[in-house]
């Protein structure tokens, strides 16, 4: 006990803060701290329109790199469509040799179901590009988008 001007006082009281004190004083803090961090943009730039445009830019980016010409045509629909252009580029280019309708004549039918060279249209664009010994001319001055485009006519009509 100390006493002053006729006023006594618990020592122990003076040191130390109560422990519920204590823990609702650091838990505030910390509270406080953490919700300045999520939620407040003027001192971190965090808002949820900036997440929904970061969203939105990454979903953009993923379509534009499927649309790619040279890009791997994903969908069916997709594929269907590469394969009408294609069949425009082998009527021009291919027919002289594979036939009309693919049914073969300098060169080998391509309507399968067997491949020299492999039947998927990885193979085919392989083939197409650079041609092979056994009198196949390469088209690579076509450009990657034709080939493909190609190459998918043939795949889609391959008969199983
Ligand atoms: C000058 C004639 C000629 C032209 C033009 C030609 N080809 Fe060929 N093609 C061949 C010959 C010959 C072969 C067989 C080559 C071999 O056996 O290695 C062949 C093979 C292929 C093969 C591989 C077939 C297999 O069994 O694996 C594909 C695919 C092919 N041609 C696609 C095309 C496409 C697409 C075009 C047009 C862009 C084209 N060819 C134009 C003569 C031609």
């Amino acid at each position: 006990m100390g006493e002053f001007d006729g006023i006594q006082e618990r020592e122990e009281g003076k040191k130390k803060m109560p422990l519920g004190m204590t823990v609702l004083f650091m838990g505030l803090i910390i509270f406080g701290l953490a919700y300045m961090y999520l939620f407040m943009p003027q001192t971190t730039g965090w808002t949820q329109a900036g997440r929904y445009e970061a969203k939105i830019k990454a979903r953009e980016a993923e379509v534009a790199g499927r649309t790619r010409p040279d890009a791997h045509p994903e969908t069916e629909h997709e594929q269907m469509q590469a394969a009408e252009k294609g069949k425009e580029i082998y009527l021009a280019e291919c027919a002289v040799c594979h036939g009309n309708a693919l049914e073969g004549g300098i060169g080998p039918s391509l309507r399968g179901p067997k491949f020299k060279h492999g039947p998927t249209v990885e193979d085919h664009v392989r083939v197409i590009t650079k041609g092979t010994e056994e009198g196949m001319p390469g088209f690579e001055q076509l450009g990657a988008a034709k080939i493909r485009s190609v190459a998918s006519y043939i795949h889609t009509s391959h008969q199983h």
